[in-house]
């Protein structure tokens, strides 16, 4: 069953209202059950005074040491100039490219914003790791067409490793990134990508899969907000994006898959909400991604002198991106980049 990212703004919000409701009931209800709610649920009150708090609920995460270590299978036709932005993006999880990019003192990178993923922790105690590596990129031409189930896009991947054209890693996350003409069941409506488990009987193992689409002709305004604005939304000029519209849509919604599957890959990790409809480490922070933000405002961003781009972190090869709010278990709340 496949993991929903993207919960909408507007669920979200309902939810914490009907949560306020719930905790507003309790407290005006007379009598001993009020004593009795407030003693018995004191983390409904905390749950909404703070943010979106994600529970553990024990399972596995991805947790082998070493490096996350990542496949991409591009499906369609995607830019040379797209792909080489997403592959500069990998690269910049190596904290020793950081020296490299910028002259600014302790510049926030790529590399830090992940580092926040170090504070998931499994029941043995252990850690996701700190790096993400990028081991194989393979291409295919649409050899499934241009309209794709989601089932489809794990039995992809288990297609390329039963053909050993990609290897099972514990700690790998495979991940499907469809072009612009390819519609994905759900992508575009209730989410903007997804990730998932696949059973490869042929070499008795379960993966992590996923999915990303690039959203600059289908849903730009929802998929790769702040740099294109939903036909009815809020009033609000976009943002210039710095590596164009599809490929930072396509960089803010693989972070968020990627810290989502690494946190949450067998749907028992840390999660809030529904099992089916889970806010996961990125996606409970939804629309933040800088100090002060509020639903329709992103927050506080740096800005390009030149290309007056906007972004919050440096990358490999002087880039610059734009990565989502990530919940931290540490300080229990929505941390930005910096
Ligand atoms: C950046 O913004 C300024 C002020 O709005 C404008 O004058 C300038 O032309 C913009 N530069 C680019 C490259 O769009």
């Amino acid at each position: 069953m496949a993991t929903m990212l993207f919960v909408g703004e507007k669920s979200h919000q309902l939810l914490m209202i009907s949560l306020a409701i719930v905790v507003a009931l309790a407290l005006t209800t007379p009598g001993s059950s009020s004593l009795h709610v407030k003693r018995s649920h004191p983390s409904v009150l905390h749950t909404t005074a703070k943010t979106n708090q994600l529970i553990y609920h024990g399972g596995p995460l991805l947790t082998k040491p070493g490096t996350i270590n990542v496949y991409l299978i591009w499906y369609g036709r995607n830019s040379q100039k797209d792909k080489a932005t997403i592959t500069d993006f990998f690269s910049s999880f190596t904290p020793t490219n950081d020296h490299s990019i910028s002259r600014i003192q302790r510049p926030p990178t790529v590399s830090k914003w992940w580092k926040t993923i170090q504070s998931y922790k499994d029941k043995a105690g252990s850690s996701v790791p700190g790096a993400v590596r990028l081991i194989k990129q393979i291409s295919n031409d649409y050899s499934l067409g241009k309209n794709i189930k989601r089932a489809q896009i794990a039995d992809l991947v288990q297609n390329k490793i039963d053909n050993n054209l990609l290897p099972v890693d514990p700690n790998g996350i495979y991940l499907v990134l469809t072009s612009r003409d390819v519609t994905v069941e759900r992508f575009c409506m209730s989410s903007c990508g997804f990730h998932d488990t696949k059973t490869v009987p042929a070499k008795g193992n379960q993966v992590v899969v996923g999915h990303v689409g690039d959203p600059s002709l289908q849903c730009p305004g929802f998929c790769a907000w702040p740099y294109a604005v939903p036909a009815y939304g809020p009033p609000f000029k976009p943002l210039v994006s710095p590596n164009g519209v599809g490929a930072d849509g396509l960089v803010i919604n693989i972070a968020t898959i990627l810290a989502g599957a690494a946190t949450n890959p067998f749907r028992d990790g840390y999660y809030q909400g529904h099992v089916e409809a889970p806010l996961e480490a990125v996606t409970a922070c939804q629309g933040k991604f800088g100090e002060g933000a509020f639903p329709g405002f992103p927050g506080k961003l740096l800005e390009d002198r030149a290309s007056n781009a906007s972004y919050n972190a440096y990358g490999a090869n002087g880039r610059k991106f734009l990565l989502p709010a990530m919940w931290d278990p540490v300080s229990f709340s929505c941390k930005v980049v910096t």
